[in-house]
C-alpha cells in the first residue's frame, strides 16, 4: 500500500541525502513543505509534491501533517512550535482515522555532551539501547525539549514516534537532489569551527582539543534513515523512547579535525600557523555562544546495527574530508 510522507528539510544537508534515499520508491508518495518557489519546481520535476511555506505556518503544517501516513522532519531540532503544529495535525489525523501516524523525526547527539571545555576526554559512554539511562537525561539538555514532546505523544498513543539522532556529520552530498542544486550540500559542526578560524585569521580549537566526538558519514546516516522508515511502516522496530536511534561509525579528538583544517587554511594563506591555537573565552561566546565545541560527546549505535545498519566510512575517511569542507567554506559554498 502506497504511504504518504509529509516531508521537511528537503532542501537541506541531512533531509535532502535522506530525502534522496528514498526518492523513486513507489510505495511512497511525497510532499515536501519548502520555501523556495525555485526549489519546489525542481522536486517536483524528480517527482515530488511540494507545498511552498514555511514551517511557521501552524495551520499550513498542521493540515499537511494531518493528511499524512508519515511526518519526516529533518528541519529543526530545537522547535517547540514547529513540533506542536506536527502533534496537532497527527492528532486529527488519528481521531479521523483511528489508526496512529508514524513520526520520523531528527534530533542530535549533544543531548548527552558534557560540559568539558577541551581539556579532557570522559570515559562517559552512552548506547542508545541503554533505554532506562537516556530516560534519566534531564530536560534541559539540548534537543530534548522537543524530544520529550515527541515521547509524549506516542506516549499519549496517538502517533508511532522514531527518532533518528546523530552526531557530527560529514561528507558532500551527491546525487539527484545534489546535482539539482536543490539542497545544501554542506555540513555545520566542523564548518562552524573553520568560519570562526577564518575570522580570528588562525585556525582556533577550543581548549587544547582533547575531547572526543563521534561523527557519521551524511550518505549513511541517510541509509539509517530509509533503514528506519521502513522498520517503522512494517512494524518491525520499537517506537516511543525504545525507537531512538544513534547514528555513529567511530570517534575523533577534536584535535586531530582542528590540525586538519588549520593545516587547510594554512595552505589557503587564512591562518597564520599550520597549528591551531585554543580559542580565547572572549572568542568562545563570540562564534558560538559558549564552549559547546570542547564537549564530550559518546555514543554508540546498537539500535541500528541491529535493524542490519552497516556504515563503512571511518574515523580516517572522516579526517580526510575536512580539507575539502575548509576548502568549501572558504570558497563560500
Ligand atoms: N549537520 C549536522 O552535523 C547535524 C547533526 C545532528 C543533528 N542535526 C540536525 O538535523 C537537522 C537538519 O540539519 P542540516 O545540517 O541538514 O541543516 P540545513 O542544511 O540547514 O537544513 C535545514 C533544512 O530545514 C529547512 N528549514 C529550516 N527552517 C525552516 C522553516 N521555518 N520553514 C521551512 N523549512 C525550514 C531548511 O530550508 P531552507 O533551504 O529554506 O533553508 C532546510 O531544508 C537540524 O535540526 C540539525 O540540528 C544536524
Amino acid at each position: 500500500m502506497v504511504k504518504s510522507i509529509f516531508f521537511t528539510g528537503a532542501t537541506g544537508y541531512v533531509g535532502g541525502a535522506a530525502l534522496q534515499q528514498i526518492l523513486g520508491d513507489k510505495s511512497f508518495k511525497i510532499t515536501a513543505l519548502v520555501r523556495n518557489a525555485d526549489k519546489a519546481k525542481k522536486l517536483n520535476e524528480l517527482g515530488i509534491a511540494t507545498i511552498v511555506g514555511s514551517l511557521a505556518d501552524e495551520n499550513l503544517v498542521a493540515k499537511a501533517a494531518s493528511e499524512a501516513d508519515i511526518v519526516f522532519n529533518v528541519a529543526d531540532c530545537d522547535n517547540e512550535a514547529i513540533m506542536s503544529s506536527f502533534l496537532k495535525g497527527m492528532k486529527q489525523r488519528f481521531q479521523k482515522t483511528g489508526e496512529a501516524p508514524i513520526l520520523l523525526h531528527t534530533s542530535g547527539s549533544a543531548i548527552v555532551m558534557d560540559g568539558e571545555v577541551g581539556m579532557k576526554d570522559s570515559e562517559e559512554i552512552w548506547p542508545d539501547n541503554d533505554v532506562a539511562r537516556l530516560n534519566k537525561l534531564p530536560s534541559t539538555a539540548l534537543h530534548r525539549n522537543v524530544d520529550l514532546m515527541v515521547f509524549a505523544a506516542d506516549e499519549e498513543g496517538y502517533i508511532k514516534s522514531y527518532i533518528v539522532c546523530p552526531p557530527t556529520i560529514w561528507g558532500s552530498v551527491t546525487g539527484p537532489l545534489a546535482d539539482a542544486g536543490i539542497l545544501h550540500k554542506h555540513s555545520i559542526q566542523i564548518p562552524y569551527a573553520v568560519q570562526a578560524s577564518i575570522a580570528r585569521e588562525q585556525g582556533g580549537v577550543v581548549g587544547e582539543g582533547k575531547n572526543i566526538w563521534p561523527h557519521v558519514n551524511v550518505h549513511e546516516v541517510a541509509d539509517l534513515f530509509a533503514l528506519v522508515l521502513r522498520g517503522a511502516i512494517s512494524g518491525t522496530v520499537r517506537h516511543g523512547r525504545e525507537g531512538y536511534f544513534f547514528a555513529e561509525n567511530g570517534e575523533y579528538r577534536v584535535i586531530d579535525a582542528a590540525r586538519a583544517y588549520t593545516k587547510t587554511l594554512y595552505e589557503l594563506g587564512k591562518s597564520a600557523t599550520a597549528e591551531p591555537t585554543s580559542f580565547t573565552n572572549e572568542e568562545i561566546v563570540k562564534y558560538f555562544g559558549g564552549p559547546f565545541l570542547g564537549s564530550n560527546c559518546r555514543i554508540r549505535a546498537v539500535l541500528g546495527r541491529q535493524l542490519g545498519w552497516k556504515p563503512v566510512k571511518t574515523t580516517e575517511d572522516f579526517i580526510a574530508s575536512i580539507p575539502e569542507a575548509t576548502k568549501a567554506v572558504v570558497s563560500g559554498l
